[in-house]
């Protein structure tokens, strides 16, 4: 079932660009867009989103506020699940939830979904599996077409769940932007960049040590949490994501010679911010690598992805941090599909 990839995570990670047209063409109907007028309705009645999710879907639902607020206007929280679930937050007065899970059986989200439907609460679930528990018990139900998804670490989900995060936003509104064609543009960057990738090489050149930073501003920043979670995940790197401006006030202590710093940079009007970053970092002998998108380009990055949509960029900007997990845990001979204390589903609390 692998076919030619040594491993399911390197399948899925490829499948990617056929995922996202997957999605559009089971969502578009020449051009409009599939998604039930109830929903719709249901979402415009609301005002506050509040999206529910663990791991990876969470670090999707980050993404889904900013497409939310930037397109459709509404405010819109992201909870971490477990927290969700026993230390509930102040809730507007119409609320609407968006529960996302690959699996649509984590026990966290599952916790929550019980306790909003006894107050009668509006729910959506996002999963990619329409007979899950999540899916089956819910107001309403969207799928994320990404394919049984077989490694551990979840690379093609969360790439589908920001797709139809996307979708769903831009279906509130009278939207300018015309998301089928965005996504499509997407989706060859994607194999553009896949088509071309030397990342095993920066890998080898620069994750030298124990540990590691991914730095980023906005969706940069949401990009580097997913992209160290997956690091951890499989290589067993302690990895840390963070803000980039946040880093002068304490971590950088942990900053030495060698020590590998990530920088995400694909948005033009903080790229100077992000760089001005580096320099603190490099100047305390970081050992860093650039990835950016070609409308921050300069003469010192690394890794250079096609300029996508602003508000899509991390669905383009996460794929290279997929291949420096995977390519760090193969040259540490770890087990990428199956990684230590970890399984696919979390069935418990
Ligand atoms: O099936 P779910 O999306 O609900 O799973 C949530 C997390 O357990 C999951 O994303 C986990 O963080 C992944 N193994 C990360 O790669």
């Amino acid at each position: 079932e692998k076919g030619v990839y040594a491993h399911y995570m390197l399948k899925e990670i490829n499948e990617q660009p056929a995922v996202v047209r997957r999605i559009l063409t089971n969502y578009y109907d020449t051009e409009t867009s599939r998604i039930p007028k109830s929903l719709i309705s249901a979402i415009q009645q609301s005002d506050r989103i509040y999206i529910l999710a663990a791991g990876t879907s969470m670090h999707a639902g980050l993404i889904g506020k900013n497409l939310f607020e930037k397109i459709t206007n509404i405010p819109t929280e992201v909870h971490i699940a477990s927290e969700f679930a026993y230390q509930r937050p102040l809730l507007s007065k119409s609320p609407f939830f968006i529960l996302v899970s690959q699996s649509g059986e984590t026990a966290d989200l599952r916790a929550c979904l019980v306790e909003l439907k006894t107050s009668n609460y509006q729910i959506l679930t996002i999963t990619n599996v329409p007979s899950s528990t999540l899916a089956r018990e819910a107001t309403f139900a969207l799928e994320i077409h990404a394919g049984p998804e077989i490694a551990v670490a979840s690379t093609k989900a969360y790439i589908a769940q920001i797709a139809i995060l996307a979708l769903l936003a831009n279906s509130i509104t009278e939207s300018s932007i015309d998301m089928k064609k965005e996504l499509s543009i997407v989706a060859n960057a994607i194999e553009n960049f896949l088509a071309n990738e030397s990342i095993l090489t920066h890998v080898r050149n620069k994750l030298t040590k124990p540990n590691c930073f991914y730095i980023g501003r906005g969706l940069d920043y949401y990009t580097g949490l997913e992209a160290s979670l997956k690091l951890k995940e499989i290589s067993y790197i302690q990895t840390e994501g963070f803000a980039a401006g946040e880093l002068k006030h304490g971590t950088i202590a942990l900053i030495e010679e060698g020590t590998p710093v990530i920088a995400l940079i694909s948005d033009p009007k903080i790229n100077h911010n992000t760089r001005s970053n580096l320099n603190e970092v490099s100047a305390r002998g970081a050992n860093t690598l650039h990835i950016v998108t070609s409308n921050c380009e300069e003469p010192e990055d690394e890794i250079i992805l096609d300029t996508v949509h602003p508000l899509l960029t991390p669905m383009i900007m996460v794929v290279p941090t997929q291949l420096i997990s995977y390519y760090a845990a193969l040259e540490r001979s770890h087990d990428i599909d199956k990684p230590r204390n970890l399984a696919k589903s979390v069935t418990v609390e």
